[in-house]
This record gives C-alpha cells, structure tokens and sequence, in this order.
C-alpha cells in the first residue's frame, strides 16, 4: 500500500483555512477534515443538551455517546453529529462565542484528537485546525499555517455572515476574532502555535486560487 498523504493547516481565525483546505483536498482527490467543525459540533450539543462546562462527569458521557462523521452537502461539507446532518447550526453567533472554551477543555480534545488521528490512519486527507501541525499530526508530510490581518479577516467573515444573514456589527465581530485568538493561543492544551516545520502563508492579499497554488507548490514539490 502506498503511504498516505497528510497535509495539515493551522491558523488563527478565519485566516482561509477551511476554503482552501477544501478546494486542495478536491484538486488532489483526498478527503478532507475540518477539525473547528467537530469543536463547534461538540459545543452545539452542549448548548443543546444544556450543560455546565465544568460538568465534567456529563460532557465525558455525552463525548462517549456522540458518533460524528464528515458527509456531502452540495458542493459543501458538512457533519453528521449521530443522525443529524448539521451545518448552518455550527456556525450561529451562539456556538462561535462558546466554541473557544469548550475546544480548551481536555476531555474534549482528547476525544476529538483521537477520532482525528484515526480518520488520518484510513484515507489521505488535508485537515485544518488549530493543532493539526503540532498534536493531531506531529508527522505530517506536510505543514502550512496560514496568517492574515485582522481587518482582512474581519471583512471576509462579515461578508459570509451577510450572506447567511447572521446579524452581528463588523466591531463586535472583529472584537470576537480578537479574542477567541487570544484564546486559542493562551490555552493550556495544544494552543494554536506553528508548528517549527511549517510553512507559513500570508492570506491577506492573495485571491483564493493564489493561496491554493502556494499550497499545491508545497505539496508537489518540483
Ligand atoms: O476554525 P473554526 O473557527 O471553525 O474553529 C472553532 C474553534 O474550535 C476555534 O476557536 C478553536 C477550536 N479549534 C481547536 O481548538 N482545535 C482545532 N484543531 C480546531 C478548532
């Protein structure tokens, strides 16, 4: 069997990961995993099942119940948490202002690292996340971390939040990115970082199609 091919992308918030980690998995016919997906999912089901985040016993037990996968929607991904397909859901102002501090909890990333590692085991796969380079995939054949300014990043998540008619002022969203960043890089567990071995992008001026080109120059080495 040939060895499996893994690319990993971190990043802060709305850098581009996800848009072009799909499109490269699409351009190399490889499975793709977007890793926020599965931290919004959890948290959803926290909200949804009204949990206190300390309570630890109730989450571990709502963790050893969940079954997620990655399913087709469209020309979109989407998740199947158990039976449930879900994706605008993922993305209510609700889950973004949440997700940070349930993604800082440790036996929800045990639990979703370890499903990661295992969906990497199986297929080739680009996945993006906060710790794909550092944690989820020290070994990687290949790393990229993706930065981009933050009124670049602002600008292009009110544009998407427009157009799924999410209301929040572009301040109030920037401010979010701010924080939730902070966040992120200051937790205990696995926070954002570059990985050492990384190739950085700087997202803010390029088009989506150059930032797909940067990466497949990565990828296939010439
Ligand atoms: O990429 P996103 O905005 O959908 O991610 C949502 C949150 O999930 C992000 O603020 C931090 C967390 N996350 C994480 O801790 N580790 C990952 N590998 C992916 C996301």
């Amino acid at each position: 069997m040939s060895k499996l091919l893994t690319i990993a992308i971190d990043g802060p918030a709305s850098s581009g990961k996800s848009t072009i980690a799909q499109r490269v998995a699409e351009r190399l016919e490889i499975a793709y995993a977007d890793t926020g997906a599965m931290y919004r999912a959890i948290t959803y089901l926290l909200i949804k099942n009204n949990l206190l985040l300390d309570d630890e016993a109730a989450i571990q037990a709502l963790l050893d119940r969940v079954q997620l996968s990655f399913v087709r929607q469209g020309n979109q991904q989407a998740l199947k948490i158990n039976d449930q397909v879900v994706s605008e859901e993922l993305r209510s102002n609700e889950v973004t202002s949440l997700v940070s501090k349930v993604a800082a909890l440790s036996v929800v990333r045990e639990k979703l690292t370890h499903l990661q590692q295992e969906m990497a085991k199986q297929q080739s796969i680009v996945m993006d996340g906060r710790d794909i380079g550092t944690q989820v995939l020290p070994n990687a054949s290949f790393k990229l971390f993706f930065v981009a300014d933050v009124d670049v990043r602002a600008q292009r998540r009110y544009k998407e939040n427009q157009a799924a008619n999410r209301k929040q002022s572009y301040e109030d969203l920037r401010q979010e990115i701010i924080d939730r960043d902070h966040y992120d890089m200051h937790r205990e567990i696995s926070p954002l970082k570059k990985a050492s071995d990384a190739i950085e992008i700087d997202t803010s001026y390029l088009s989506i199609e150059e930032v797909v080109q940067e990466v497949l120059k990565v990828v296939h080495p010439i």
